[in-house]
């Protein structure tokens, strides 16, 4: 198994159930509340791990209780968080989600130390080998600069969430870029229909002609379009029962790094990918929902690739 380095956030999460999503200015009542391990960082370094890859997390916490159990948890994952700040006086980072009854949510993110993540400990971390670099845009974006410019062999892979306009100068820096469709869109300036397969596939073209060398686009119960050099092709994800969909695009990316450390092609990276976020939107919960690599394995093996 291969080493993936992932940069990003990690995150308490404070859920609320409700039938719908409030309208601006209005109350809704919801029917449950839970606390979850999450940030969009921590829960790729946990997908990649349950996907079997070695992973070494960077990133930063506050020195309370929530950073400190999120820490806990990503150690008893067999994560290396040695890279995994603790900032004295600091908040950890915190998302307040808010999921309907379709499974769809609204996130608000207060970073807190995730926007101290330190461009030092990422040259620290990108000392020992590892063969993907994986990256999210939650966190200070001096962390992120620092791992597209270090001088390295390991694939880079950036997903760009949520969108941070600075990553548009760096684009010729990465090796594969992931988007959903809203980042796709801003990158690209113009918006386009993620239900219309040439559209999506003209949108994948057009992201590698803004410098990476590979670009993907994940368009949820629609699957995935992956574009490189050897063409363009749409990866459709199986039938899910959606509980939840929280996470499930670091999903695709933490398990897509691990199948690329592993060695596997672009395109069947993004099967695994693709695959296992279809499975972990019927669990609730961010991390919770992180499927293992058997599971992954047995649900690729009913839906061979085309
Ligand atoms: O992508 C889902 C994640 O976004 C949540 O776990 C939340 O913490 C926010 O970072």
């Amino acid at each position: 198994m291969g080493t993936v380095v992932v940069i990003g956030s990690s995150n308490t999460d404070l859920v609320s159930s409700a039938e719908r999503l409030p309208r601006a200015g209005e109350t809704v009542r919801g029917d449950a509340f839970a606390t979850y391990p999450g940030g969009k960082g921590a829960n790729q370094a946990v997908a990649a791990r349950r996907a079997s890859a070695n992973v070494r997390f960077v990133g930063a916490t506050g020195d309370d209780d929530f950073g400190k159990a999120r820490r806990q948890e990503l150690r008893d994952e067999g994560i290396d968080v040695t890279y995994l700040a603790e900032h004295q006086g600091a908040t950890s980072g915190v998302a307040q989600i808010i999921v309907d009854a379709h499974g769809e949510n609204q996130i608000v993110v207060v970073p807190g130390a995730n926007d101290l993540v330190d461009p030092a400990s990422v040259i620290k971390a990108l000392e020992s080998d590892c063969s993907v670099i994986s990256m999210v845009l939650e966190i200070s974006f001096d962390a992120v600069l620092a791992a597209l410019n270090a001088e390295h062999s390991a694939t880079k892979v950036v997903n760009a969430a949520p969108f941070d306009s600075r990553i548009m100068a760096h684009l010729d820096q990465v090796d594969v870029l992931i988007c959903n469709e809203s980042e796709a869109a801003a990158v690209l300036g113009r918006p386009f229909d993620v239900r219309d397969e040439t559209a999506t596939k003209r949108a994948a073209e057009d992201l590698i002609g803004h410098g990476p060398t590979a670009a993907i686009i994940t368009i949820g119960a629609g699957g995935a379009v992956v574009a490189h050099a050897d063409g363009t092709q749409l990866i459709r994800a199986p039938k899910a029962k959606v509980v939840d969909t929280t996470g499930a695009g670091d999903c695709f990316c933490g398990v897509f790094a691990a199948w690329l450390a592993s060695g596997a092609s672009l395109r069947e990276a993004t099967a695994a990918g693709v695959v296992a976020g279809s499975l972990s939107v019927s669990i609730a919960g961010a991390q919770p929902s992180m499927p293992n690599r058997a599971a992954i394995e047995s649900a690729m093996s009913d839906q061979p690739l085309a």
